[in-house]
């Protein structure tokens, strides 16, 4: 196939769009990364944390969003731009970076146990809360991160009050005792569980990744979808009729429209269509519900 039959896609799809339909089929389900205003302006935000020098009351985040709608994708975009380094001078890992997640329920214990492992420090996983606790500073102090993401942080409101405020005095103490920024990640449950907390409500600024809503935005994300799904003919995925479709199918969820585009590819590849329309969106939706 010559390129410029291919020329509604970006270069490296290109190459994919040549591949045979089972490789192609796989490919889809491959990470990929689609910039989209608001989780540029996330990562900005982000940088400008990580770029805030140490001292006594570190700025804090709160991003939030409901489920599936990307941000641990972006949390996990900013790790990789930030990875390890090996500080030659004082011959130890520094680690940035660092992104742990919130225990379903708020146990202490296996947060530090969770943060440990991270950090790729071995521990006994039967210590003591105390020693655990006292291990993942040290090796924090050594480590020297610059920002500690903190994700899942709504799973603080699955425990009791006593619970919660033991979780929530253990994120300030981190904070404040190693002057990192603290960015903390959850659905609207974690806004909840910080507002119990005046003095984490005037720490943590909030950012909303909002549900996508009809927009000049998301026409462009459709249309960025189109440029790396490997179909073989033009969909033009931004036109109205399917946005709103598309809209409507996925609650307005980046992840759901990911799956929808995906498995609507998926099918199209299958029989041959080499695009998506509105027909392909339709099996889909009926076979998901
Ligand atoms: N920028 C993006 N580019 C491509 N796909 C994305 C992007 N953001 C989100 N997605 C898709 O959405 C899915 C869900 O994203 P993610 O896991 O970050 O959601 P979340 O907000 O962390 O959800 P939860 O609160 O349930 O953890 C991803 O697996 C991916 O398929
Ligand atoms: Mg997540």
């Amino acid at each position: 196939m010559k390129h410029d039959e291919l020329a509604h896609l970006l270069p490296a799809a290109r190459e994919q769009a040549q591949l045979g339909n089972e490789e192609r089929v796989k490919s889809l389900l491959r990470d990929r990364w689609i910039d989209y205003p608001r989780a540029t302006e996330a990562l900005q935000v982000l940088q400008r944390l990580y770029e805030t020098p140490p001292r006594d009351r570190m700025p804090c985040l709160l991003l939030h969003g409901d489920s599936n709608i990307g941000k641990t994708k972006i949390t996990a975009k900013f790790r990789r731009a930030h990875p390890n380094e090996f500080d030659e001078r004082r011959g130890v890992e520094r680690c940035p970076v660092v992104t742990v997640q919130m225990p379903p329920t708020p146990d202490q214990h296996r947060f530090y146990s969770g943060l440990l492992f991270e950090l790729g420090a071995p521990h006994n996983a039967a210590a003591g809360l105390a020693s655990l606790e006292r291990l993942a500073r040290d090796i924090l102090k050594t480590m020297s991160p610059q920002m500690l993401i903190v994700d899942e942080v709504h799973h603080l409101l699955a425990g009791t009050y006593r619970e919660q405020r033991a979780s929530l005095n253990l994120l300030k103490y981190l904070a404040n005792d190693l002057k990192i920024s603290m960015v903390l990640v959850g659905t609207r449950d974690a806004v909840l569980a910080l507002q119990t907390d005046p003095q984490m409500v005037s720490r943590y600024r909030p950012f909303e990744i909002p549900r996508w809503r009809e927009s000049d935005n998301l026409r462009r994300l459709l249309a960025a979808f189109e440029k790396v799904l490997p179909l073989r003919k033009p969909s033009d995925l931004s036109r109205r009729e399917i946005v709103q479709y598309v809209l409507e199918l996925s609650g307005g969820l980046t992840g759901a429209i990911s799956t929808i585009l995906n498995d609507a590819a998926e099918l199209s590849i299958r029989n041959g269509d080499e695009f998506i329309g509105i027909s392909h969106l339709e099996r889909v939706a009926r076979e998901h519900a």
